[in-house]
């Protein structure tokens, strides 16, 4: 009877540790490379972003409304005007690509609100973003940023 009900045992047991293989598959692996920085640098960049976040925020909200003075200063407010307050010692641990990716997205917001304040136009503004959010969209890939020691 028990050798019988064997192979019924061994699906029961075996059937919740594929499960969970299954489940560990599902997280991805990070495979964004390390930049290594200190609290604050991180916060520093943390910050950056959630001007970039709330600048992407106001164009389409603007472009959505045809508000194209509103559009412009929007992306100028995420220009390379805001890019230029980096600490030296931060610059120096960021990898090229991140800054290359960095410094076209800057331009990219600059060269936005100087097209939206000579065309006027929503759709071209918007189309634009969806250029300059390329960037974003890269750099997010690629890179991620641990404080503790490498
Ligand atoms: C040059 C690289 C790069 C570009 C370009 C970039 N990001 Fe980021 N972003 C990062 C990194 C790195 C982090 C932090 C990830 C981490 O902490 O591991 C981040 C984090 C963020 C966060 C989270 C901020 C927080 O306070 O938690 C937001 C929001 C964000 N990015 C928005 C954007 C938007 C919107 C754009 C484009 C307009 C953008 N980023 C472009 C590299 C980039």
């Amino acid at each position: 009877m028990f050798f019988r009900a064997l192979p019924l045992v061994l699906v029961l047991i075996a059937a919740p540790v594929k499960a969970g293989e299954h489940a560990h598959q599902a997280v991805p692996r990070e495979q964004r490379a390390a930049i290594y920085l200190t609290t604050e640098e991180k916060a520093h960049i943390h910050q950056e972003m959630r001007l970039f976040l709330s600048s992407t925020q106001k164009i389409v909200a603007s472009a959505a409304a045809n508000d194209m003075k509103g559009v412009a200063e929007a992306a100028r407010a995420a220009g390379m005007a805001a890019a230029h307050d980096v600490p030296a010692k931060l610059r120096e641990k960021l990898p090229m690509q991140f800054k290359k990716l960095g410094h076209l997205t800057h331009q990219g917001f600059d060269d936005l609100a100087r097209d939206a304040d000579s065309l006027g136009d929503a759709s071209q503004a918007l189309k634009q973003l969806g250029q300059v959010m390329g960037n974003c969209v890269s750099c997010h890939a690629v890179f991620r940023i641990e404080t503790g020691k490498r």
